[in-house]
C-alpha cells in the first residue's frame, strides 16, 4: 500500500493563475488536445513552421526518380525533416519505426497515371493510421477535375474519421493538366479544403496573389515544390512562399532529385526556420554539397 502524503509542506501558489497557453497555429484553437498534439509534432511549436518532405509519389508514379531506393536515399535524410509525407506500404518497409519526423500518412489513391488521376478514393482506413502514429493524414482533392465531387467526398469523409481519432487531415489541391494555377484558382481550391474541415491545406505558389490565397485560407497553408528547379529557383520559391505567410513547405522532387538531396534540404531549412535569403541559402547547399 502506498504512504498517505499527509505533509502540511504543498505549494499550491494561489496567487498564481493557472496558465492557459494559446495554441500557437492558425486556426487551430479549437481542436481537441491530441488533434493539436499531433500537429505540434509537424509544425515546430517555436516559430509555427515546418520543413515538410514529400515522398508519396510512388502511390501513383511508381519508382519516381529519386526515390528508387528509398532506404538509401531518404532514410538518411530523416533527421533533417521536421515530417514525412509517405505511403503506409513504403513506411512499414523501410523507415524505422525510432524516427523522429512527423509521418503524414498518404490517405488517397486509386489511378496510375496512366489514368484519369482524379478519380481517387480513399486508400486507408483510419484504425490503421492511428496504428501508425500518423500524425496527419494527407488526401487529394481535384477542385475542378473531372471527379471533383468524388474527391471532395473522400476528405470529408476523412475529417470525419480523423475527428474521431484526433488525427488531423492535410487537403492536397490537386491541379488537372488544363488548369491554371493563378491566385484565383488556387484561392478557390485552399478555401474548400478549409471550409469542408481541412485543419492543413497544402498547395502551390503562384505570382501574383499568394499573399491573398495565405490570407484567405483559415488554417496553415504548406507550399507544394511541384517539378524540379535550378536550386535557386526552388529557394526563392519557398522564400517567397514563407514570406507571404506560408506555414512552411511540403516539398518532394526539388529536394529528393537534387544533386545533392542532403545538401539541398539543409537550405530549404535555412529558408524556413532561419528565415535566410535565396543567395545565402544557396550557399548553405553549395558548402554542404
Ligand atoms: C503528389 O501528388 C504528391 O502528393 C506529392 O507528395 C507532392 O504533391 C509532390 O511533391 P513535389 O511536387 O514537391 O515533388
Amino acid at each position: 500500500m502506498p504512504e498517505q502524503d499527509a505533509s502540511d509542506a504543498k505549494h499550491f501558489h494561489e496567487e498564481v493563475p493557472q496558465r492557459a497557453t494559446p495554441f500557437f497555429l492558425k486556426g487551430s484553437g479549437a481542436y481537441d488536445w491530441g488533434m493539436q498534439h499531433r500537429l505540434a509534432r509537424i509544425f515546430r511549436p517555436e516559430s509555427g513552421r515546418t520543413v515538410m518532405l514529400a515522398i508519396d509519389h510512388g502511390y501513383f508514379q511508381g519508382p519516381t526518380t529519386g526515390l528508387e531506393r528509398v532506404d538509401l536515399s531518404i532514410v538518411p535524410l530523416l533527421p533533417q525533416a521536421d515530417a514525412l509525407m509517405i505511403t503506409r506500404g513504403m513506411l512499414r518497409s523501410v523507415v524505422p519505426s525510432a524516427s523522429q519526423p512527423g509521418i503524414v500518412v498518404r490517405a488517397s489513391g486509386g489511378p496510375s497515371v496512366l489514368k484519369e488521376l482524379s478519380n481517387e478514393q480513399l486508400a486507408i482506413d483510419v484504425d490503421d493510421a492511428a496504428r501508425l502514429g500518423a500524425s496527419a493524414m494527407a488526401v487529394q482533392v481535384f477542385i475542378g477535375g473531372e471527379f471533383e465531387t468524388q474527391t471532395v467526398h473522400n476528405l470529408t469523409r476523412l475529417v470525419d474519421e480523423g475527428y474521431r481519432r484526433g488525427i488531423p487531415v492535410l487537403g492536397v489541391t490537386a491541379v488537372g493538366r488544363e488548369l491554371v494555377r493563378d491566385a484565383r484558382y488556387l484561392g478557390l481550391a485552399t478555401r474548400i479544403c478549409a471550409e469542408l474541415g481541412a485543419q492543413i491545406v497544402k498547395t502551390y505558389y503562384c505570382e501574383p496573389g499568394f499573399e491573398q490565397v495565405v490570407a484567405g485560407c483559415p488554417v496553415p497553408i504548406v507550399m507544394a515544390g511541384g517539378k524540379k528547379l535550378p536550386e535557386l529557383e526552388a529557394l526563392t520559391m519557398a522564400r517567397r512562399a514563407i514570406d507571404a505567410g506560408a506555414a512552411g513547405v511540403d516539398m518532394g522532387r526539388n529536394i529528393f532529385q537534387s544533386e545533392v538531396p542532403a545538401a539541398m534540404l539543409k537550405a530549404v531549412r535555412a529558408i524556413v526556420h532561419e528565415g535566410l535569403s535565396p543567395a545565402d541559402a544557396l550557399e548553405v547547399y553549395r558548402s554542404a554539397s
